[in-house]
């Protein structure tokens, strides 16, 4: 049977990613409503096209076309969920823009999320990379999240524990990989609010604006600031955001590359490990602001990739792995990159 969805052939996928790569896509749908998606199990064409969700396309590199059906998330609604005597139950749709839904949580007093102000994405797309940034992670304030399950057709919620957090990591990217679509995600703001200025950079800029006792919104105005001075827009020029993890390597690797790089940074982890700046790594290697073809190096921070202009998804690639090829050599740590490589 044929579906009345309105299925489009071969678009272009370069206003669809940050990056502003150049790719085709054979299928493509808007998802507006969630129904649409038990839909495709029932055309027979559609139902064995492999697929990829895209959400706000802020962490993906194409490096060629997609020959399956690309799923734009693009439901709306955010809303108030329940409440308890900790917490605040906030749900938003996947296809809500994560920056517009921090504000939307700070515009009615509830803090939590003003820690990942201006990060560039999705909703949906959220959880997949846990994503974090001064000092906090969207697992800290994660309650559940709904998906759709292309195995069996259903709707499922997950917990927390079930969805297996790490740093820019999750189940997501592991076991459930292709397999479903994150439909909406509930997030438990705490009751009792603290800032978080553990992040030296926040500290600094509210020390700076002299805020000794900083609302959510005073955190987020930080944040938002100190990532405009530091972070490409990439409506300007193209980029995912950081190009590569920061490494964890045990103490006795870390100590040993102190002995020869006083200068390096490093910060401890709760297992006795250590992550290294790679920012830090790339930038000493002297690759910042460095251009390869129509790929380069951010002039601003070292770990963020950018598109000058007619970059490919091979041009970034390429620049990529002779980074890490660099990196390795001078210091004997391996950088993974952190965006989603398709
Ligand atoms: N550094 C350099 N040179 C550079 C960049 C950084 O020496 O070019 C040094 C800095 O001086 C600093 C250290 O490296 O001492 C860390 O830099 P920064 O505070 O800018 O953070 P980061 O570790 O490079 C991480 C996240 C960012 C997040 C910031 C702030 C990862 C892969 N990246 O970057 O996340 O915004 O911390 O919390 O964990 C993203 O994931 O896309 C992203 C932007």
């Amino acid at each position: 049977m044929k579906t009345t969805l309105p299925i489009q052939r071969n678009v272009s996928l370069r206003a669809y990613n940050s990056f502003g790569l150049e790719a085709q896509a054979a299928a493509y749908l808007r998802v507006t409503e969630v129904v649409q998606l038990a839909k495709l199990g029932q055309d027979a064409e559609l139902a064995k096209m492999p697929y990829l969700v895209l959400g706000g396309g802020s962490n993906i590199v194409f490096t060629r076309d997609f020959s399956g059906l690309v799923l734009h998330m693009a439901t709306k609604g955010i809303a108030v969920v329940g409440e308890d005597a900790d917490f605040t139950y906030v749900r938003a749709a996947a296809g809500e823009d994560w920056h517009a839904f921090v504000n939307w949580t700070l515009d009615r007093g509830l803090g939590g999320l003003e820690n990942l102000s201006l990060i560039p994405g999705s909703v949906g797309a959220s959880p997949v990379q846990n994503i974090g940034a001064y000092g906090a992670e969207l697992s800290d304030c994660f309650y559940a999240l709904t998906l759709f399950d292309f195995e069996s057709g259903e709707t499922k919620t997950m917990n927390k524990a079930e969805c297996a957090f790490g740093y820019r990591d999750s189940i997501f990217k592991h076991a459930m990989r292709d397999r479903c679509v994150i439909l909406d995600v509930t997030f438990a703001l705490p009751k009792r609010w603290q800032a978080n200025t553990t992040y030296a950079d926040v500290s600094q800029e509210l020390a700076a604006r002299g805020i000794v006792s900083p609302t959510a919104r005073d955190v987020s105005d930080a944040v938002t600031v100190i990532r405009k001075r530091k972070l490409p827009d990439p409506l300007v020029l193209g980029n995912a955001g950081s190009f590569f993890k920061n490494p964890v390597v045990p103490a006795a690797v870390k100590d040993a590359l102190v002995k020869q790089y006083p200068q390096l940074v490093s910060y401890p982890e709760k297992d006795g490990s250590f992550k290294l700046a790679a920012g830090w790594l790339v930038d000493q290697s002297g690759w910042k602001g460095k251009t390869s073809g129509h790929a380069g190096v951010s002039e601003t921070q070292a770990l963020v990739l950018v598109n000058r202009g007619a970059a490919s998804g091979q041009d970034v690639i390429a620049l990529a792995q002779a980074i890490q090829k660099d990196v390795a050599a001078r210091f004997g740590v391996a950088l993974d990159i952190e965006p989603t490589v398709i």
